[in-house]
């Protein structure tokens, strides 16, 4: 019997807890012993739920009890839960996590104390919630050069994007919509915002190439200003509007990794993905490309993958999965300046149509809205697309297609 503390008792951690208990048979089976909840941290008090004695408000009765062997944290942020991880790590203790915005900040330097301390941090439920991604990366996709990976990362703005799409709702009714669901939270940055999904791509990016990719380093751009007119050309385009994280891998080693609104052809298996799914499509120089796709976000679907990782844990109890990458003092992240992509160009204005073909002159015009004039250009450079907006003054919206 192997027990285990699970650190924050929010909608993954409780998720986590159901699982272990309704199904502790395919659990204990595969973990080769049963796997027990012995110690619950939150500061909140949760009397609804049988199993009082389990929930403690002091960490340290996790991290001095030599029993407790994982430690599942679902705490979220970087702030407690990262001297936690630490903490346990250095205590001998296993730690699994669906925490991306820690991974994707303090992974390395975790991952290089789970080393020292001959444990596992494995955070599988990190990217893509219940889609099995970290593991394939880790092994399945090894003997790959990975020229490309392109992700629909975040369940919340894929969700408001597709009833953007669907039901033709302007972006502020839709995420009214999302947070009434309970997809997107009260304050909804992190998601609109692209943070969530650029944590995610440091994470996949650091992965694929073997050294952290910082947050600060993978330009991020949101959805907030995507409007249904930019929703109507994309279907004019044969396209639709997705948020995507990219990474690009150039032939010198180095990578352009960002996130943006995209307009992405509808012969992309990408396009097909709605709701709140994800889907991960990774390019291998042997493989081709290979998609991912499934719940990414949600309790039982994310907590899966964290009871997944505890498994495994049990597995490798006394020999750690040997999963690492540097400390990013390769600053593999280029400037997006140099990187080339077509784009959508929506402006305003009088003589729009003549404006377009003078900035792009290969453009294709798409059959336009009254007062304004959407096109297709050619491949442009991200610095020049910029220098080019500020010119053309009243550009209302702008997308690299994919
Ligand atoms: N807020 C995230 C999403 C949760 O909407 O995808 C999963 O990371």
């Amino acid at each position: 019997m192997l027990k285990a503390a699970i650190m924050g008792f929010g909608t993954v951690g409780s998720g986590v807890y159901e699982i272990l208990e309704k199904n502790a048979d395919v659990v204990s089976n595969n973990a080769r012993q049963p796997i027990e909840v012995k110690y619950i941290l939150d500061l909140r008090d949760f009397p609804q739920y049988p199993f009082q004695e389990k929930f403690v408000k002091d960490f340290s009765v996790i991290e001095n009890d030599p029993e407790v062997a994982i430690v599942a944290e679902t705490m979220g942020g970087k702030g407690a839960a990262y001297e936690f991880t630490k903490r346990c790590l250095l205590a001998g203790k296993h730690v699994v996590t669906s925490n991306k915005e820690l991974v994707a900040t303090h992974g390395a330097e975790l991952l290089k104390i789970a080393k020292e301390h001959n444990v596992n941090y494995l955070f599988e439920a990190s990217v893509g919630g219940g889609i099995p991604i970290i593991r394939p990366m880790f092994q399945c996709l090894t003997a790959n050069h990975m020229t490309q990976i392109a992700g629909i990362l975040n369940g919340t703005t894929n969700y408001i994007l597709t009833r953007m799409i669907r039901a033709g709702l302007p972006f502020a009714d839709a995420l009214c919509e999302a947070q009434a669901k309970g997809y997107a939270e009260a304050n909804p940055s992190a998601d609109i915002d692209g943070l969530d999904a650029c944590r995610k791509v440091c994470i996949l990016s650091s992965i694929a190439y073997g050294d952290h990719v910082y947050p600060e380093y993978v330009e991020t751009e949101g959805i907030s200003k995507i409007t249904l007119n930019d929703v109507a050309y994309a279907d004019k385009a044969d396209c639709v509007v997705k948020l995507l994280g990219r990474t690009v891998l150039n032939d010198d080693g180095s990578i352009y990794a960002f996130v943006a609104p995209h307009f992405v052809s509808k012969s992309s298996p990408l396009a097909s993905v709605e709701d709140v799914f994800n889907a991960i499509m990774i390019t291998g120089d042997m493989l081709g490309d290979a998609m991912f796709y499934g719940q990414g976000a949600g309790k039982l679907a994310t907590a899966s993958a964290v009871v997944a990782d505890m498994i495994d844990c049990a597995r490798h109890n006394e020999k750690r999965r040997n999963i690492g990458w540097g400390d990013g003092s390769k600053k593999l992240v280029r400037p997006l300046d140099t990187f080339e992509s077509g784009w959508y160009v929506r402006l305003k204005g009088k003589d729009a149509a003549e404006k377009l073909k003078a900035a792009f002159p290969d453009c294709t015009l798409l059959p336009s809205e009254i007062g304004e004039v959407a096109c297709l250009t050619g491949k442009v450079s991200t610095k020049d697309m910029r220098a080019a907006c500020e010119q053309l003054k009243n550009v209302a919206g702008c997308m690299r297609v994919l």
